[in-house]
């Protein structure tokens, strides 16, 4: 077993790159080999080490209940439960999806699962965006070995649009973020970064309520500098909106704002 920390950003980190996405995450990467034979599931912790020890102890009292919360809001209830049900079975159904499963140079990671307690409740994608109409089912997450590469399937739903019908393209900035991340991070020193810039290209209007592929890539490591690319296509692997983005390795890890 290997770990792999995790972190986005702070506020001191933040002036300096601007962009940075305010969220701390660490994650410790399971054996690739145990990956492939169960479905991995990374522990993912999320917040430094600093309050990891003191925090601990509510985090677990809490988790549950907070669990629970976002169950409520993301099946509005109860009331979408079936939504939900009949997404995850489509989901588990695709192709893409089937392959990348029985692909032994791949493996998949549980999204969110480096969130915890109140920081996924609050979290913008683990749990605002999630929900019927929006992304009303986790994404799927497929690395290659070196995890140099990610294969993403994700639903985006009626309720994301900017001009009717067409995903909002802040909506779109802010899941190729995360992509980028996911390829980023576990190239750089102690596997920590900030956005340092994102360049997007919207190239074809993604429409709502469709399944569609989010790809990302590293493209070359330079000391602290990751850069990486990231594109969205539709399931006929048609590019839509296209991204670059350089992450930035701090010079030593950030401690929680406010330690
Ligand atoms: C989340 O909380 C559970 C206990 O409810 C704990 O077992 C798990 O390790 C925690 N995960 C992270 C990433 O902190
Ligand atoms: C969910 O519904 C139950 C019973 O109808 C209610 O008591 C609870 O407050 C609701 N939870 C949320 C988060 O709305
Ligand atoms: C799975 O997908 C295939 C088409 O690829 C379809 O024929 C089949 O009915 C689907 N099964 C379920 C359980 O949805
Ligand atoms: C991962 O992807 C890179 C391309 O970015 C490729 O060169 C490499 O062979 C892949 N590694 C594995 C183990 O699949």
């Amino acid at each position: 077993m290997f770990s792999r920390l995790v972190v986005q950003t702070a506020a001191g980190i933040n002036r300096r790159f601007p962009r940075a996405v305010l969220q701390a995450r660490f994650f410790t990467q399971q054996h690739q080999k145990q990956a492939r034979s169960r479905l991995l599931s990374p522990f993912f912790i999320s917040t430094t080490s600093a309050i990891v020890a003191t925090g601990l102890t509510f985090a677990v009292m809490s988790t549950q209940h907070h669990d629970d919360l976002l169950e409520q809001k993301i099946a509005l209830n109860g009331t979408a439960d079936h939504e939900v049900e009949e997404a995850t079975k489509y989901l588990n159904n695709m192709t893409i999806v089937k392959e990348a499963r029985s692909n032994k140079n791949m493996f998949e990671i549980e999204a969110y699962s480096h969130l915890n307690g109140s920081a996924k409740l609050h979290s913008l994608t683990a749990s605002t965006l999630r929900g019927k109409g929006k992304v009303i089912v986790a994404p799927v997450i497929f690395y290659n070995k070196s995890m140099t590469e990610v294969t993403i399937v994700c639903h985006l739903g009626t309720e994301l649009c900017g001009h009717d019908g067409i995903i909002h393209g802040g909506m779109l900035a802010t899941l190729l973020d995360e992509v980028l991340a996911c390829v980023a991070f576990p190239a750089l020193p102690n596997n920590i970064g900030f956005t340092a810039n994102l360049n997007i290209d919207y190239r074809k209007p993604v429409k709502s309520d469709q399944w569609v592929v989010m790809r990302g890539q590293l493209d070359r490591l330079e000391g602290r500098k990751a850069y990486v690319e990231a594109w969205i296509e539709d399931l006929e692997g048609t590019k839509m909106t296209e991204a670059k983005s350089l992450y930035v390795a701090p010079k030593s890890i950030i401690p929680k704002i406010g330690s």
